[in-house]
């Protein structure tokens, strides 16, 4: 089967290179309308770090894996396309601020059915609101010459940091389609797709609304379980809990589980927040104010969280940081990956800027140029620098944050990093990464998350 995939982004490229990893006898074009990210998947410098994404490109680019930006060849040659493409929350118009901006989809349908010269069965990967394989239907069906359209629906539940982990083993890939005969075969036609590696009872089939609804409700979950003991990490300062401990109590329970209860300086990552808003505003949509209502609230409450911190910060240290400097370890959403999108430390950053704050960042893997267009600043902001390390960003400064949980924040020799610190030296862990007690034997003011 020839494949095509449409958004060569940090869902298109990775899925897209596991199947051609797995399944040498199926061809896999990825395309783009942005040449840069096209050539930066076909150099030695790809677009997305991800553990072991290099390697599996290497494997299979050139022999049954190609990146282009020739989207319409693509297209012609293919028997499925996916989308992959971005579904950001709208800025303007109706719904902005909320609802998902569904222009590139709907562009990829249009070129879809300008080009196509056969039949074709279309895979939505992009995260959508629920019933807009109608849409996709639409357009294509209206246009079609007689050519025959399939919609199905593949939401991707990888997450950033372990997305080849997750694509080697997913916990299950679900498949929405039409549940008539023609439905049902290009259903079938993915599940062998993928069926080449994941087992067969883990590829569940839906029909199309379920599918698209699934996502948003599983990224909801997941988001509501984080803004919950964030919520309580509030309660364990002011009672000297302690969250990781409350967490380990509850998490083994097996009904309530060990997984994503770590609380943190608030979620970040290009999905919780826009999907959350995108459900928030299906439910306003379809007249259900109450149920908008109670999963707004896991974006308010993560909102708080964020804030919390700065406020804590700065009360910390006597009420101003203006012309202090600040260490921000870690500027990337979680470790292990080069994105910052809805990073808490843009947030954590802004906040202290508008303090006047002296800030020095340090991440393993995030550009520079990528921390200026967040921070909304230029590159001679005399406010904001970029260090090589931890031990530049920490030298001569009042404060250390921790906001992302990279490895080799651990690893850190503090006593030599305290040496060089303006007394007294505060820590804020905002991801309960470190020993604190250690911390203080050094001589650290050192708080971090729910902790008392
Ligand atoms: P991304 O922004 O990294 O990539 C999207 C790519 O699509 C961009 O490179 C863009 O240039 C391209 N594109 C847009 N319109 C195009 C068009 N008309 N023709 C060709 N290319 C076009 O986005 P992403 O993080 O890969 O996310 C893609 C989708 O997957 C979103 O709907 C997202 O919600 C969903 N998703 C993301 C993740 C994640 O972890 N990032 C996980 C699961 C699902
Ligand atoms: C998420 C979903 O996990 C994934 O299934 C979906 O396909 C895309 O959205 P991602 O955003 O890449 O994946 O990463 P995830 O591991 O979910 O982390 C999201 C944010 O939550 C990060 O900022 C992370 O640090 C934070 N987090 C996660 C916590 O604060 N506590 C936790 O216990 C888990």
């Amino acid at each position: 089967m020839k494949i095509c995939c449409i958004g060569a982004g940090y869902v298109g490229g990775p899925t897209m290179a596991m199947i051609a990893h797995k399944c040498s006898g199926h061809t896999v074009t990825v395309v783009d309308i942005n040449q840069a990210r096209i050539d930066a998947w076909n150099s030695d410098k790809l677009p997305v770090f991800e553990p072991g994404l290099d390697e599996i490109v290497a494997g299979a680019r050139g022999k049954n894996l190609f990146f282009s930006t020739d989207v319409d060849t693509a297209i012609r040659e293919a028997d499925m396309i996916f989308l992959s493409v971005n579904t950001p929350t709208k800025t303007y118009g109706v719904g902005a601020g909320r609802a998902a901006d569904l222009r590139y989809i709907e562009k990829c349908a249009r070129k879809i059915a300008e080009v196509a010269e056969n039949d074709k069965i279309v895979v939505e990967k992009s995260t959508l609101p629920v019933r807009t394989a109608e849409s996709v239907k639409r357009i294509l069906e209206s246009n079609s010459n007689g050519r025959k359209f399939q919609i199905l629906s593949n939401p991707e539940f990888l997450a950033e940091g372990t997305a080849m982990a997750d694509l080697e083993a997913p916990d299950r890939v679900l498949i929405g389609g039409d549940q008539t005969p023609e439905g049902k075969a290009a259903i079938q036609a993915l599940v062998d797709v993928y069926a080449t590696w994941v087992p067969r009872e883990r590829v569940l089939t839906t029909n199309l609304w379920s599918s698209e609804l699934s996502k948003l409700t599983a990224n909801a979950f997941l988001a509501q379980r984080i803004s919950s003991i964030n919520a309580i990490s509030a309660l364990c300062e002011a009672t000297e809990a302690n969250v990781d401990e409350v967490a380990h109590a509850i998490g083994t329970d097996s009904r309530i589980g060990p997984k994503f209860l770590k609380s943190s300086v608030g979620f970040g990552g290009s999905c919780f927040q826009k999907d959350i808003l995108n459900l928030v505003y299906l439910c306003e949509h379809f007249g259900l104010p109450e149920v908008a209502a109670y999963w707004n609230s896991v974006i308010e409450m993560n909102d708080y969280q964020k804030h919390r911190f700065s406020r804590r910060v700065i009360s910390t240290m006597f009420n101003t940081v203006s012309d202090k400097k600040i260490a921000v370890l870690g500027f990337a959403f979680k470790k292990d990956t080069n994105d910052t999108r809805e990073s808490a430390a843009i947030y954590i950053c802004k906040d202290l800027l508008e303090e006047q704050a002296n800030i020095a960042i340090y991440d393993p893997k995030v550009e520079v140029a990528q921390i200026q267009r967040d921070l909304g600043i230029d590159a001679d902001n005399k406010y904001v620098s970029y260090c090589d390390d931890a031990y530049e960003a920490t030298k001569d400064a009042h404060a250390i944050l921790v906001l992302t949980e990279w490895d080799e924040f651990k690893a850190l020799d503090f006593k030599k990093i305290y040496d060089q610190m303006q007394l007294p030296a505060f820590l804020f862990d905002g991801r309960n990464l470190l020993d604190l007690e250690a911390l203080r034997e050094i001589g650290f003011e050192a708080s971090g998350i729910g902790k008392g």
